[in-house]
């Protein structure tokens, strides 16, 4: 017996120290991955929004009206034309006949002395067969002028007239108020988040993909691409909209025998590619004020030596930033989400892009797809290279902040479920509905803002002082909180 004792009491001395041991080594490790792991320093909000059904807007609700008289010019949007808006395009449909495809436009509304021709196009998909769609250029614009025009003329048909401010001419130090929404589809939600971003006059909106999400509906109702068009009309026909496409601007349903992809959108929403050397209409960019806005897109081939690759390549070596200083990038699907949907759907194009990004000094990347809100610090995460295992981003001020505003308000709903715990790279986060304003004030300082659609009201839920890439590289502004207090 007392032999057995004195093993036991060994047995357990030696557990004791293999135990200490592995706490000690448990230890120490848990100190070098905290060592390795950036420093946390996000929100996420406390907000939570009540569960309401989002469902789009009945067919005859007032939004979609079809306007009145004969023939009437309907779903009327103007677009930039060139990179700078010295040419725009004025879009519109009519539906009982082809009416007339002219512009007529002007400095004053009662002297529209000068006269665009347009086109008519028209297409089919699956049983819809789409009104005659017409596409106007305007050119020889001045910048920073309002322009009044009308359309439906000359024909006896209905005549509807709307005016335009081109944008500033590109310039370091020139105010530009940028509006910026996301996936905005047709719904209750979609009429507050426009009628909230109405509220600032913003000068254009930065559209980060996805419109009507008509593709929601049985056989893509492409009916819904109609109502839209009326529904976005009171902002679209009186500023220009910068359009990236999203993953419900694809309608390839070869289901139905439709096998083109981007066909409504394309037949709808001219862009200025062929200005912007692209080869082909998703992917170009503008000049407005002092911002370069490159557009790309998620569901166009990016990888190394496609078109899209080589023209980014090429494109941000023509990015001047003495002129324009700005630079942002929008594009539908996050390089960087903290959400459960849509998680990581991002990493191919950020894997392409990035580094070209940072290196660029890319002021922010915007985009869509996800219907919450995020924005993070600046954070790169661009050293990785198969086998040396540093995959995890880190803090870099050279790398742009990126936003995703995909919370216009669309028939999906919204995007409730965040991963746990919030990564070091996020710096606030809330799923609600609503929409973004970026107010450039000179070469240097931007005053950045998102407004939650709260109860019917517009409230103000995350701000940040933007500092410019290029003018102040050094300065860490994606750290400063304004209206939430960070647990850092
Ligand atoms: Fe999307």
């Amino acid at each position: 017996m007392h032999t057995v004792a004195i093993q036991r009491r060994r047995h357990g001395a030696v557990t004791l120290l293999l135990v200490a041991a592995a706490v000690v080594l448990l230890s120490a490790a848990a100190q070098t991955a905290a060592a390795h792991r950036p420093r946390g320093c996000g929100v996420t909000s406390k907000y939570v929004r009540k569960h309401q059904a989002s469902e789009d807007m009945p067919l005859d609700a007032d939004v979609f009206a079809v306007p009145p008289g004969r023939n009437a010019p309907q779903q009327v949007h103007i677009g930039l034309a060139d990179q700078t808006g010295t040419s725009m395009f004025v879009s519109w449909v009519t539906v009982e006949a082809e009416g007339n495809s002219t512009v007529l436009y002007g400095l004053a509304a009662d002297k529209l002395d000068l006269a665009a021709e347009g086109t008519i196009t028209r297409y089919t998909y699956y049983n819809y067969t789409s009104g005659y769609i017409h596409h106007a250029t305007l050119t020889n614009l001045q910048h920073g002028t309002r322009y009044h025009y009308a359309v439906g003329v000359g024909v006896g048909d209905t005549v509807r007239a709307f005016w335009f401010t081109t944008p500033p001419a590109p310039g370091p130090d020139v105010p530009l108020r940028l509006g910026l929404i996301g996936d905005l589809g047709q719904t209750a939600d979609s009429n507050s988040t426009l009628a909230h971003y109405e509220s600032h006059q913003g000068d254009a909106v930065l559209f980060v993909g996805d419109l009507s999400y008509a593709d929601k509906h049985p056989l893509h109702d492409n009916n819904r691409w109609d109502t839209w068009g009326r529904f976005a009309e009171r902002s679209v026909a009186y500023q220009p909209w910068v359009w990236t496409t999203g993953n419900h601007e694809v309608d390839f349903a070869p289901e139905l025998g439709e096998l083109a992809p981007f066909k409504p959108f394309t037949h709808r929403y001219p862009t200025p590619w062929k200005a912007s050397q692209s080869s082909e209409p998703y992917w170009y960019s503008v000049k407005l004020g002092p911002a370069h806005i490159i557009v790309l897109s998620s569901y166009s081939a990016f990888g190394k030596y496609t078109p899209q690759y080589k023209w980014v390549e090429a494109e941000l070596k023509r990015v001047d930033r003495e002129v324009t200083p700005w630079l942002f990038i929008s594009t539908h699907v996050p390089w960087y989400n903290s959400n459960n949907f849509h998680y990581m759907e991002g990493e191919p194009m950020r894997a392409q892009l990035e580094k070209m990004a940072v290196d660029a000094r890319v002021d922010a990347v915007f985009a869509g797809h996800v219907h919450a809100y995020e924005r993070t610090h600046r954070y790169s995460n661009i050293k990785y290279n198969v086998t040396d295992g540093k995959c995890t981003p880190i803090a870099d001020r050279r790398a742009p902040v990126y936003v995703v505003i995909g919370d216009g308000g669309n028939v999906e709903g919204l995007a409730d479920e965040l991963t746990w715990p919030q990564p070091a790279y996020s710096a606030f986060r809330e799923y609600s509905f609503g929409h973004a304003v970026l107010d450039i004030k000179n070469r240097t300082h931007a005053y950045y803002a998102w407004y939650r659609n709260h109860d019917g009201n517009k409230v103000t839920a995350d701000t940040m002082w933007f500092t410019n890439r290029y003018h102040m590289p050094n300065h860490d502004d994606s750290m400063t909180m304004i209206t939430a207090k960070a647990a850092c």
